[in-house]
């Protein structure tokens, strides 16, 4: 932890920075947290590479600290608030933080409404642009050490930020099959350790439910704190650690499938054990589970979902020559469930 607290050495100036980041979806979902957002339980996502935010933060040195935040233009008095609680809550390791007043655009290149989940990528666009300042005004650090701080701060903002600021496969918690794993922040899981299979991946979405999600993350998160199955979950999501490593340097699509459906299904089923509890998924969800598992059974290409903490599913499949065929199911017969026509072609970045 040491080696994130800022230095009191500081020159602050005007500056405007800007950076990107993707989002990404977790194939061993975090849900379930500590204080200070340490993860119950370790995690892996691919990283995605269509669907970013773009931020623009402008700082001007004043004795007085304040925050603007525009989404798409528009400015969020709310996501001001929630910023400047961030900023203030991470100032140990940037001591120049609260030392101006920032005006901080932002931008999804996914639908605002869509229900893609955009803190990942929201913070850590944020994370990158507060370390290209720390940059300027306390030195340069070297790249490596600068993204291993991206992703601690991102992690402070939303959890699961801090996977988005590696490409490919990314590991969040500390897990004994992944060397250097942390809590503190995401690592990369180890290229070699990948069959190809896995590195050349679709995720389209499919927005089944547009607008606002029933349950915000952090009100899951804080439900398995008296969710009596939670203990049980952590403990498999760990198991799923040691079988998922098996399967990705095995080449194991049939295994990776099932292991990828059966943790988004137990997310849900997590969140129908909470008390109060909530069902996340819409008829449109589970039309799509079934016609998935029947297209399976019937090709037996490999087509395969997962999901967020909503109504939306995520489409994965192997980009190969079989993923015409794929293709063309989804938009015959997939698209149909959605609320607006609307789906997101993505693509894992490796
Ligand atoms: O980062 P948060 O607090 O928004 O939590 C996200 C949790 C899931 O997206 C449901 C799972 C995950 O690991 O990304």
């Amino acid at each position: 932890m040491e080696e994130f607290f800022g230095s009191d050495h500081y020159i602050i100036a005007n500056g405007k920075v800007s950076e990107s980041c993707p989002s990404n979806i977790a194939l061993i979902k975090y849900w379930g947290k500590y204080e200070n957002q340490i993860p119950a339980n370790p995690s892996i996502s691919y990283t995605l590479s269509q669907c970013k935010t773009n931020t623009e933060i402008e700082f001007l040195a004043e004795k007085t600290f304040s925050v603007q935040t525009f989404l798409a233009g528009k400015e969020e008095k709310k996501f001001a608030e929630k910023i400047e609680k961030y900023f203030k809550n991470i100032e140990q390791y940037l001591p120049w933080i609260l030392k101006g007043k920032y005006i901080i655009k932002t931008e999804n290149t996914f639908p605002h409404s869509s229900g893609i989940a955009s803190s990942a990528s929201g913070f850590g666009a944020i994370a990158k642009c507060l370390m290209d300042l720390d940059d300027q005004f306390t030195g340069k650090s070297d790249e490596e050490y600068k993204l291993k701080k991206a992703s601690f701060l991102a992690r402070l903002g939303s959890g699961s930020a801090c996977r988005s600021l590696y490409d490919g496969l990314v590991v969040w918690g500390e897990t004994k099959e992944v060397a250097n794993s942390s809590d503190l922040f995401a690592v990369l899981y180890p290229n070699n350790e990948i069959h190809s299979i896995f590195k050349n991946f679709n995720d389209w979405v499919l927005l089944i439910h547009e607008g606002e999600k029933s349950v915000s993350s952090t009100v899951g998160h804080g439900l398995m704190n008296t969710n009596p199955y939670a203990e049980r979950r952590f403990q498999e999501a760990h198991e799923n650690f040691a079988l998922l490593k098996n399967i990705l340097k095995s080449g194991d699509m049939k295994s990776f499938i099932q292991l990828v459906e059966h943790e988004a299904l137990t997310l849900h089923a997590m969140m129908m054990m909470s008390e109060p509890a909530f069902i996340l998924m819409k008829t449109g969800t589970l039309a799509v589970i079934n016609k998935i598992w029947e297209f399976r059974k019937e090709t037996n290409l490999p087509l395969f979902f997962t999901l967020d903490a909503g109504a939306n599913v995520h489409l994965l499949f192997p980009s190969n020559k079989e993923e015409d065929q794929i293709q063309s199911f989804i938009i015959k017969e997939l698209v149909q469930h959605t609320q607006n026509n609307g789906f997101v072609k993505d693509v894992m970045r490796f």
